[in-house]
């Protein structure tokens, strides 16, 4: 049912039954087939992210020319240092007036349409845009990137001709940033660190600006998706967060608890040791699977883990993993996130989705499209 290239058929529909039974009845969790383990249970979870000395990220995938997820420190401190200094918080946070008047421009017209598709009206548009300013891209530009993304996520087949057409996009503007650098991100990646550091090669910026391009094109659309449509399942939540929307960052966290995007079923780790669990021994140089979706629905670690309640106590959701590799755009997801979420509800408290598509699984689990109605 779950392996490490994609989501089996129906696999969204029956998620919440596949994964009570994993963490019951398989917590290590064998797959013969494929030699490889899975981990469900929350408390499990949780442990291997924050024990990356036992739980490798380095594996067979691993090369010079290498992005975080696939390095250990101290080369993945190294690089780190760079993606936070051209991800810094300062940037992110400055990201926030833009989007909002984006996201009112946009909203005025589609309410007066009285319905509209959300998902690309609405979400990816200003996402779009967002991205644009952040790296310096024009509008085509943005929609080429985006494009890749989607071609991924329904094809992954395709990745060598995406590579190129996305190189074809980042390979002459890292070029012309280094010329004559702006105050972009890409310009700040080029250049040399403000400690006096090199910058980093062409291969590892333009594999970072994927890094960046995927999950801005893909998963963090889907969490704000996910957000409207689980909240619109819930009116009277829906009428809480438009009443109070300082209620809304914990609603999101309580999707992503739920219903967090992901762009492969699991996290991959390797390990390092041997390590026995639940009677299980798992040999080094096994690869392990991380099931963030069971974890964070595990009735092990919180209270009526299936239902959708914005008003829980706080809760260590971990769609964005946790330890050394815990996301490095949460601040900027959660930026997106709120920031939209709060303009719809602003500019309409009542909104009611009338159709939602089919489910996206290859990558970023959301609806592939969602009808709203705003009358
Ligand atoms: C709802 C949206 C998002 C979700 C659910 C998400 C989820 C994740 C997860 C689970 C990891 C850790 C993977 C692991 O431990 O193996 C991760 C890492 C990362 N994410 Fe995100 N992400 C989101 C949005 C973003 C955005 C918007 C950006 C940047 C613009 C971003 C950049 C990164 C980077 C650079 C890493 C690598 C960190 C490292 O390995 O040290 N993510 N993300």
């Amino acid at each position: 049912m779950i392996n490490y290239e994609g989501f089996e058929p129906g696999f969204y529909e029956n998620r919440a039954a596949i994964y009570s039974k994993l963490r019951d009845d398989e917590p290590v969790s064998f797959d013969e087939e494929r030699g490889t383990f899975t981990l469900s249970r929350y408390e499990d979870v949780a442990a291997a992210l924050s024990d990356w000395e036992t739980y490798s990220c380095v594996g067979p995938w691993t090369n010079a020319n290498s992005q975080l997820g696939a390095l250990d420190p101290p080369e993945h401190t190294a690089l780190l240092g760079k993606a936070k200094e051209a991800l810094s918080d300062e940037r992110m946070l400055s990201m926030e007036d833009d989007l909002r008047a984006d996201a009112r421009a946009v909203l005025e017209v589609l309410v007066a349409q009285g319905e509209c598709e959300l998902i690309v009206d609405y979400i990816f548009h200003c996402v779009g845009r967002l991205e644009g300013r952040l790296f310096g891209l024009t509008d085509d530009q943005v929609s080429e990137c985006f494009e890749c993304v989607d071609i991924l996520g329904h094809a992954p087949e395709q990745a060598p001709a995406v590579q190129e057409r996305l190189a074809a996009v980042f390979l002459p503007i890292m070029a012309a940033r280094k010329q004559s650098p702006g105050d972009d991100l890409i310009s700040a990646l080029v250049t040399e660190g403000s400690d006096g550091s090199e910058a980093l090669s062409d291969p590892l910026i333009f594999g970072f600006l994927n890094t960046l391009n995927a999950p801005l094109g893909g998963l963090a659309p889907a969490g704000v998706a996910n957000s409207v449509a689980l909240i619109g399942a819930h009116p009277d939540q829906q009428a809480d967060l438009a009443a109070n929307p300082s209620l809304i960052p914990q609603a999101y966290e309580e999707v992503l608890r739920l219903d967090g995007p992901v762009f492969a079923p699991v996290q991959i780790r390797v390990l390092t040791r041997d390590v026995t669990l639940h009677g299980v021994t798992m040999p080094a140089g096994g690869l392990v699977h991380l099931l963030f979706g069971a974890a964070n629905r595990d009735e092990r670690a919180i209270e009526n883990p299936e239902q959708f309640d914005v008003h829980r106590a706080p809760f260590q959701q971990l769609s964005f993993g946790h330890g050394i590799h815990e996301c490095l755009g949460r601040l900027l997801a959660r930026l997106i996130a709120r920031v939209l979420l709060e303009e719809l509800l602003a500019a309409a408290p009542e909104y009611s989705v009338t159709e939602a598509g089919p489910p996206f699984e290859a990558a970023a689990i959301r609806n592939e499209w969602l009808k709203v109605s705003f009358a």
